[in-house]
């Protein structure tokens, strides 16, 4: 089978409506011939609508940082699927290891978040990864997989095949080292065989995984090159539209 890339651009706490708007004008022109991709921009809460109305009608699609699984009620700060749908949300990340670090995102919390989105019709992009003492201990494997398999935890097989999972090693993000194309693809892989094991082949070969951590035009080639990468969740070179269009054009 074979899988549509998807490239996702995680803004983080960055951009202004003005200057999420500005971005995605800059971007518009640069990957409007981009086929046989998917491209997806995540800016903030306060500027996804602004964002979504200019991308509406193009190739770009939008995604949001993050989703409550509740419909409404008493949940200072958060958001739910109906007002990400409101304003043309079709993706959500979710369990950033951001999210997980510093505001105590859990395993439960994240197959929650993923569990009302998909039901919501929004696809989210489960993020997984181990922090650097995981990777020299040498589990970091069992420890991603296991992450993995909480978070879809109450999913069908034939829903897991529509999800996107993006590994994100911590250590390479915003740090500027990339994980080697064999680490990532090692992980990926890992993650796969994980998904076919807990649910079944078909899912695993139809589930999108993506690499995540300092991704640059200068490494996207070789990542994407790898049986088991399916794109890339992009931070810190998804701020610059020409940076980021060169990885969607890989
Ligand atoms: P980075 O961030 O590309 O700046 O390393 C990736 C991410 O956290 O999604």
């Amino acid at each position: 089978m074979s899988r549509t890339p998807i490239i996702a651009g995680n803004w983080k706490m960055n951009n202004t409506i003005a200057q999420g708007k500005a971005l995605v004008e800059a971007l518009i022109p640069l990957v409007k011939d981009a086929s046989g991709v998917d491209v997806v921009v995540c800016p903030t809460a306060t500027a996804l609508s602004a964002v979504s109305a200019v991308a509406s009608g193009t190739n770009i699609h939008v995604g949001a940082q993050n989703v409550h699984w509740e419909k409404s009620g008493a949940f200072t700060g958060e958001i739910s699927t109906d007002m990400l749908k409101e304003i043309g949300v079709e993706y959500v990340v979710l369990g950033h290891s951001e999210r997980r670090d510093y505001f105590g995102e859990t395993d439960e919390g994240v197959n929650k978040r993923a569990k009302a989105a998909y039901a919501a019709g929004i696809t989210p992009i489960i993020c997984c990864g181990e922090s650097l003492d995981v990777r020299e201990s040498g589990k970091y494997i069992d420890h991603v997989v296991n992450q993995v398999k909480l978070a879809l935890d109450g999913f069908s097989a034939d829903e897991v095949a529509k999800l996107v999972i993006a590994y994100e090693p911590i250590w390479a993000i915003g740090t500027g080292k990339t994980a080697t194309f064999e680490q990532a693809e090692e992980v990926c892989k890992a993650i796969r065989e994980a998904v076919a094991e807990k649910f079944n082949p078909a899912a695993a070969d139809a589930v999108r995984i993506q690499y995540g951590g300092s991704v640059k035009p200068a490494t996207i080639k070789d990542l994407m090159a790898q049986p088991n990468v399916d794109g890339a969740l992009v931070g810190g070179a998804a701020l610059k539209a020409d940076d980021f269009a060169a990885i969607v054009k890989f």
